[in-house]
């Protein structure tokens, strides 16, 4: 090692890059779409906008927020009937699974690392935030049908796991695990293992076994949920996001997240959002009516996407992932590729919708060839 030069901390070598989505390609006649992010392709409520508009000020924008964020937790709290104790709120739900993380796992005195739990194929900051709080992830691959497999988290349990990654509706592959298949299964772990349900995607499920887990919150001290106003909200630019945990997590959890993590013009449109809930629920009809739309598509010409709750599907095309992904390039639309396991296509506009559709049915005579 070169003395004058800094180096990462050792254990960080084998960190994966977090790989954003890109932006379409630029093609000339054609209206670029971004279908590599999961982002809402329709706009947040109205009132949220005029919420962020009222919020900047100059006297707003040179202080600091008011750092414990009470009039979002008290809301969240109202309408979901917690504890306002029990709700932290932070920069996305990343925030607060980072903070969550570097509160319950790391290495030891000894050396020895903790261990936390994941799916896999997940969403891919888990591995980063966990490896960079000097934990060690331990990855269950998904069942075939890109289910969490769920009796496989439980075997993969040791002395030294101190945490339980649940994604539902996972990224990406947009499948779900009920509320009475986690219960079963968080019976089955101890009581010294905490368990985070990120529940990023739950506006956009329809299945009637899921509720928004918070039952589970209200039966385990060791569950947290954790929420955000970037996806079924549109708000992904505002960076907020919060948890519903326990007082044995949210206490010290509280202590580790940054003061300040996100701005007040941001907890506002939060604010402003969720006292609209009802309009926002209706905006996500209208990309679960076009998720039907465009799954059935895929399906139809012999993609196989496993059912999907979220807003995308995943095509495991393996091998032809990359090429995949550089047809949508040609035609200005970007998707995101996990090459060579499958590619995540989230749901936008209708017409990207249409494009991403008529990129398929192009393609799929490569599938059997
Ligand atoms: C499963 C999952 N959790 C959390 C996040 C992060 O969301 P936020 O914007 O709230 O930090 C994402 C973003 O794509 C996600 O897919």
């Amino acid at each position: 090692m070169d003395s004058s030069a800094v180096y990462p901390r050792p254990m960080l070598n084998q960190l994966p890059a977090y790989q954003s989505g890109k932006p379409p390609v630029e093609t000339p006649g054609l209206t670029p779409y971004k279908l590599a992010s999961n982002e809402n392709p329709y706009a947040p409520v109205p009132q949220a906008l005029d919420a962020m508009a009222a919020a900047v000020t100059a006297q707003s924008v040179q202080r600091y927020p008011e750092t414990t964020y009470l009039k979002l937790r008290e809301l969240i709290g109202q309408i979901y009937d917690v504890p306002v104790d029990d709700v932290t709120v932070g920069a996305g739900s990343l925030g607060i699974l980072t903070g969550l993380v570097q509160t319950f796992a790391g290495t030891n005195e000894d050396g020895s690392q903790d261990e936390v739990i994941i799916p896999w194929r997940s969403f891919e900051a888990y591995p980063i935030v966990i490896r960079s709080a000097g934990a060690k992830d331990v990855q269950v691959p998904l069942a075939a049908d890109g289910t969490m497999d769920l009796e496989g988290m439980l075997a993969a349990i040791t002395d030294r796991t101190r945490m339980i990654m649940l994604c539902t509706p996972n990224n990406p592959t947009g499948t779900i695990a009920t509320t009475s298949a986690l219960r079963a299964f968080i019976q089955q772990v101890p009581d010294n293992i905490l368990i985070a349900i990120d529940a990023a995607y739950l506006e956009f499920v329809r299945n009637d076994d899921v509720d928004n887990y918070l039952e589970l919150y209200r039966e385990f001290p060791n569950v947290a949920v954790l929420r955000t106003f970037s996806k079924a909200h549109g708000l992904a630019n505002m960076r907020v996001g919060y948890s519903i945990a326990p007082p044995q997590i949210s206490l010290p959890l509280k202590v580790v997240v940054p003061a300040f993590a996100t701005s007040s013009v941001g907890v506002e449109a939060a604010h402003a959002s969720l006292t609209h809930l009802d309009e926002v629920l209706a905006h996500t009809e209208k990309v679960v009516s076009e998720r039907a739309r465009v799954w059935q598509a895929f399906n139809d010409l012999g993609y196989n996407p496993p059912a999907t709750e979220a807003n995308f599907v995943w095509l495991p095309l393996g091998e032809l992932s990359q090429a995949f992904s550089d047809a949508c390039d040609t035609q200005a639309l970007s998707v995101r590729a996990f090459h060579p396991e499958g590619v995540r296509v989230s749901i936008g506009e209708v017409e990207a919708n249409d494009r991403v559709i008529q990129v398929a049915t192009d393609f799929a005579p490569r599938l059997n060839g």
